[in-house]
């Protein structure tokens, strides 16, 4: 049966809320960055980091667009590796955040409150990179998102996102009584996940939502960009304790990061004809 949705509107309220509350009671994803990453903000953004290259090799000057990023962490670093930053988040105090940061560590950091479906404050084509931290989820519909991430992005530049992944917020947190995490939540269908208790896979007191591949990896293509990779950061630890976080990851990976690139203005594009 299909689960009653939200309206938009009532959404982006209710998680704004959320995360003003969640940045008062200092939750994880409220932590602002602190000397040590930037002691190294380029390694630290994972710059070097083994295998291809997901970061330009320099930051310097480079327009970044820190989208559903706030907290203090993501934005000030990109500013302290050379980057010209603007963070856009819907939550006031987590931009607050990034706020307090720029200003202790003298940075300079274009804030902007809206949301990530909305960037008609911003011009086309303006970022060479734009860097989008886990907050699909709080959004019932990823299309706009994408499109919108599209339009300003330059042609060329790099999109890095990071989601959770479906399969991960359809599965109940915990163990069964047999010691196993069952699939629990459709895919997709529109409707707000129900209330979960304090973990490190949900945030309590937002509104999410699952969003499928097709969803995530159609929805970044369709908006015009060509994926160019994909991972699923490893957090897997098969010998912790049934139920925690890590031993969680060994059967479901928790996020899927995906490395993306607007399409380059004049490219032709590709007809491909699929024979049954
Ligand atoms: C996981 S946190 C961001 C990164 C985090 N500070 C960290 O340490 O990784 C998710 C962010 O998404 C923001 N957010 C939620 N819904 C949003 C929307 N519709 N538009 C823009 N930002 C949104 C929240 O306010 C929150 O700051």
């Amino acid at each position: 049966m299909k689960r009653p949705g939200v309206s938009r509107e009532a959404v982006l309220d209710h998680n704004a809320r959320a995360w003003d509350a969640l940045a008062a009671e200092k939750a994880a994803l409220a932590q602002p960055a602190g000397d040590e990453a930037f002691g190294d903000p380029y390694g630290w953004l994972g710059g070097g980091r083994p295998g291809p290259p997901w970061l330009p090799g320099r930051l310097d000057g480079v327009e970044v667009l820190c989208l559903g990023a706030g907290g203090g962490k993501h934005g000030p670093l990109y500013a302290a590796a050379g980057a010209k930053v603007t963070v856009v988040d819907l939550s006031p105090a987590m931009l607050e955040l990034d706020r307090a940061v720029a200003r202790e560590r003298r940075l300079a950091v274009e804030i902007i409150q809206g949301s990530m479906d909305d960037l008609s404050m911003l011009a086309a084509s303006r970022f060479d990179l734009v860097v989008h931290p886990v907050s699909t989820c709080y959004l019932p519909d990823v299309r706009r998102v994408f499109q919108e991430v599209a339009r300003v992005t330059r042609p060329g530049g790099t999109y890095v996102s990071q989601h959770k992944s479906p399969a991960s917020l359809q599965a109940s947190p915990g163990p069964n009584q047999a010691g196993r995490y069952e699939i629990v939540n459709p895919q997709d269908d529109g409707a707000a996940l129900p209330p979960a208790g304090r973990s490190r896979l949900r945030e309590a007191g937002t509104h999410e939502f699952v969003h499928s591949l097709s969803a995530l990896l159609g929805g970044i293509c369709a908006a015009g960009f060509t994926i160019e990779d994909v991972c699923e950061p490893e957090h897997a630890e098969p010998a912790a304790a049934i139920g925690s976080f890590g031993h969680r990851a060994a059967f479901l990976r928790p996020y899927i990061r995906i490395l993306a690139r607007r399409a380059a203005e004049g490219s032709g594009g590709t007809a491909i004809l699929l024979v049954e």
